[in-house]
Formats: structure tokens, C-alpha cells, sequence
């Protein structure tokens, strides 16, 4: 564990985080995000399709919620999270543990070194799906494209990733975006980054590393334009193939 991880405010935020009204406002997110994201309606006829259980990796799970909202909502999926910046609090590992996983499925995070960028430990093509939700525009922009190459690596052909950004049409929206996300994300450096494109932008964005949209619905809860993107992997980056 980092010794970031390990510092005072972090253990202070750890019990923030633990405290049941941090907790359930977390739960009330999950139900807002598997509806808008189709997740069950893409991956649900999947699990039926393969007659066996799926693999779902989470990129920047965050407070391990984002596990604890997939085991809830598909039944017959091994699970696993990962999130270099936040850790899997109490309360969600207790839930995964001891309450009876939803159909027998497994939960599971991975250490911080396992970040989106570098998704070493993770076999090629050991997944069926993957979800990624608003982590992209909090990375540096040139890992970006490292980020997609590792997504197609891990990703078996015909797997889907479903993706959720930001959405950012012009100057206007992106100056809402930006102050709405700090305030959402309680963001007290200036220094993070918000590397927002517009929906046409993320969509050659993600072609460009063997994806092709296969469906995408945009809401908007408040000023901001949230894009939900449901995409497929149809081509191997040859060269992106790992020795493990
Ligand atoms: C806005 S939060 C979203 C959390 C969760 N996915 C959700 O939608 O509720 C963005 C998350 O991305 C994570 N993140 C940032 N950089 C990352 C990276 N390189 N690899 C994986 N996760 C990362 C952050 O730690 C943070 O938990």
C-alpha cells in the first residue's frame, strides 16, 4: 500500500467514507448508473449466451461501490475492481463477504499498482466486459491512448466496454463542466485534469483503438452532459499482446 494511502487524512477520509449517509448516497448513484449505462440489458443476455460466468473488470471503482452495484445486478459474474487513488471501504468489502454474493458471483480488488494505464497481472482477452466511468478525463491526457491499448489487450473480441464521460460541445459547456466536477469531486487542487471531448471527439477516440459504438445515451441530471457509451471490441491490437 502507497504511502499516501497510509498518511492521517487518509484515514480520516477512510472513516468519512464509511459513514452510512456516504454510503447509501454511493448506493443511490449505482441505481442511476447501471439504468443509464444498459449495462444489464447488454450483459445480461451475454451471461446466457455463454452459459457460464462472465468476467467484468472495473476501472476506477473508487470505494469498491461500483463491484458492489454490478454483484447487485448480475447474477453470474466474477468481478473485479481496481482504483489506484481510493481503496474498497469497509462496509462494501463487508457487503461482498458476508451478505451472499448475487448468484454466487466473486468480487475482488486489486492492489494500486494496477492502474488503467497498466493493466499488468491481467491476461490478454481474460475479459468480457469492462466499465469505465468518469475516470478517463481525471487522467493526463497522454495516457489516454495507453489507457484504450490496454482496454483492447485485456478485452476478448466481441466483448463490450461500456464507458461513461463527460460530454463537452464548446467553451461554454466546458467551463460548467469543469466547476460542477470540482465541486462533485471536492477537488481542492487547481492542478487536476479535465480532458473533456465532445461526443464525435470520444467516439473517433475510441475507434482509433479497435472499438466501434455499438449504442449511446446521453442524460443530462443537471447543466452537465453525461455520455454513455456502449462500445464493442471488433479488431486486436496485434502489437499490444502481453507475455503473461
Ligand atoms: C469521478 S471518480 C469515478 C468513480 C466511479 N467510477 C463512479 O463513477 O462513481 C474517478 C475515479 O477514477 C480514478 N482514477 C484516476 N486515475 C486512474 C487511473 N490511472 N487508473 C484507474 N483509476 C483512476 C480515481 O481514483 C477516481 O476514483
Amino acid at each position: 500500500m502507497s504511502e499516501g494511502r497510509n498518511s492521517l487524512f487518509n484515514s480520516f477520509l477512510r472513516k468519512t467514507n464509511e459513514m452510512p449517509l456516504v454510503d447509501s448516497w454511493l448506493d443511490r448513484r449505482g441505481d442511476w448508473l447501471m439504468d443509464n449505462s444498459k449495462i444489464r440489458e447488454y450483459l445480461r443476455p451475454m451471461i446466457q449466451e455463454k452459459k457460464q460466468k462472465i468476467k467484468i473488470l472495473s476501472i476506477g471503482s473508487g470505494k469498491g461501490h461500483e463491484i458492489d452495484w454490478l454483484d447487485s445486478v448480475l447474477e453470474g459474474a466474477d468481478i473485479t475492481g481496481l482504483d489506484p487513488n481510493d481503496f474498497w471501504t469497509k462496509p462494501v468489502q463487508k457487503r461482498l463477504e458476508t451478505s451472499g454474493k448475487f448468484g454466487g458471483n466473486t468480487a475482488e480488488y486489486l492492489p494500486p499498482e494496477v492502474r488503467a494505464e497498466d493493466l499488468t497481472g491481467i491476461g490478454d482477452e481474460s475479459m468480457d466486459a469492462i466499465v469505465m466511468f468518469f475516470v478517463l478525463h481525471h487522467m493526463d491526457e497522454n495516457k489516454h491512448g495507453k489507457t484504450m491499448q490496454e482496454m483492447n489487450r485485456v478485452l476478448r473480441k466481441g466483448g463490450l466496454a461500456f464507458i461513461s464521460e463527460d460530454i463537452v460541445e464548446n467553451q461554454q459547456e466546458r467551463g460548467l463542466t469543469v466547476k460542477q466536477d470540482r465541486l462533485l469531486n471536492a477537488e481542492v487542487s487547481s492542478d487536476n485534469p479535465h480532458n473533456y471531448r465532445s461526443q464525435n471527439e470520444w467516439k473517433e477516440f475510441f475507434e482509433r483503438y479497435g472499438f466501434r459504438v455499438k449504442d449511446y445515451n446521453e442524460v443530462q441530471p443537471d447543466k452537465v452532459r453525461n455520455g454513455f457509451f456502449v462500445l464493442e471490441k471488433i479488431e486486436d491490437l496485434e502489437e499490444q499482446k502481453s507475455t503473461i
